[in-house]
């Protein structure tokens, strides 16, 4: 017995000073001690020579070397699988980490949301709808006749699955829906994307974004409208901005304008951006029209309503000094990566 013991004080020295290098030689470990034909396995079959009145005893130590074993392996493979999930061969725990890449919005999304927050402040809600579309909501509800050169298979993209579903054109779509849902009043604002068969150019692109405004109640004038996107302009462009309305023409407002803001680059005195005018068009708006309230269900002789509605990219463009529109939609990180306002 006293011999049994001192071997096992042995093996006990042995293993507490084990250290495993890698899984081999941890392996090997296990094997050693744990394996069927391991260490201890072996002294477990000394006990049938164990005096009976020590038998007790024995059987003790020998568990507790058994548990010593099983832990001291157990914490071996930890320390081990955590190095080799962290370091690799020859690297250096001392260098400085690799910087975490933070990305940045899109500049139109951050457009987009400077938009609508400023309207937002004015009691816009945002609205959204479709992008694929029927003739009635984005042409018939809207005024635009049959025959309306917008419906144009050269402007319009139409789906082959159906005559009836096409890509809107603008978001105008938006404004239908909202009205045929008949709550009134309506205050909204529809941010989205819209599809023109364009040729794509520096200047003009396939698709685009807009954002359409709509506001119904009773007792609306263009007064409102003039007063809603001044308001616009000087919490988007600064107050120096100044603004001037042209008489336009489109289906679904009468009467409407487009609406200029005196040039950001030259500020009035003519420049290759405004085309020397001094001024840049940035909307389209007016006064909606009666036949699409009552297309929409809305009784014209109760509710009148005003309506605009605006390219996102030729702001975006003017805001960040963008000369090429299909920047936009290339997804180059180094032309992402250059915007990181706030919104
Ligand atoms: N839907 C028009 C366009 O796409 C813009 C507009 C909206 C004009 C609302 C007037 C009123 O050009």
């Amino acid at each position: 017995m006293e011999e049994l013991l001192s071997q096992i004080a042995l093996h006990k020295e042995e293993m507490r000073a084990f250290e495993a290098a890698d899984a081999p030689s941890l392996e090997a470990f296990r094997i050693r001690f744990l394996g069927p034909k391991g260490i201890i396995k072996a002294l477990m079959g000394e006990m049938k020579q164990v005096p009976a009145a020590q038998k007790k005893e024995f059987g003790m130590v020998m568990n507790a070397l058994k548990s010593d074993a099983e832990q001291k392996y157990e914490s071996c493979r930890a320390a081990l699988f955590v190095q080799a999930s962290t370091t690799r061969p020859g690297q250096d725990l001392t260098l400085p980490g690799d910087p975490v890449r933070i990305g940045s919005r899109h500049p139109i999304t951050l457009m987009r949301n400077r938009i609508v927050s400023i309207f937002s402040r004015l009691g816009f809600a945002v609205a959204e709808g479709p992008e694929m579309e029927d003739d009635w909501h984005n042409f018939t509800a809207l005024n635009l006749d049959e025959d309306h050169p917008a419906r144009d298979m050269q402007d319009t993209f139409y789906l082959s699955k159906s005559p009836d579903r096409l890509l809107r054109t603008h978001t105008s779509n938006v404004q239908i829906r909202e009205m045929q849902k008949g709550r009134l009043p309506i205050r909204i604002v529809c941010p989205g994307r819209v599809y023109r068969n364009e040729t794509v150019s520096a200047r003009s692109h396939c698709f685009f974004h807009q954002v359409e405004g709509l506001y119904i109640n009773e007792q609306v004038s263009f007064a409102d409208l003039k007063q809603t996107l001044y308001f616009f302009v000087q919490e988007m462009f600064g107050t120096a901005v100044k603004i001037r309305f042209r008489p336009s023409f489109f289906p679904f407002t009468e009467p409407s304008a487009e609406m200029d803001i005196s040039c950001l680059l030259c500020h009035g005195e003519g420049c290759n951006v405004c085309k020397h005018t001094g001024w840049l068009e940035i909307l389209g708006c007016g006064m909606v029209h009666p036949k699409v309230l009552s297309n929409c269900g809305i009784d014209p002789d109760r509710y009148q309503g005003f309506a605009f509605g605006m390219g996102i990219e030729r702001p975006a463009m003017l805001k960040y000094g963008i000369t090429d529109i299909r920047l936009f939609s290339e997804n180059d990180v180094r032309f992402l990566q250059q915007f990181t306002a706030a919104y």
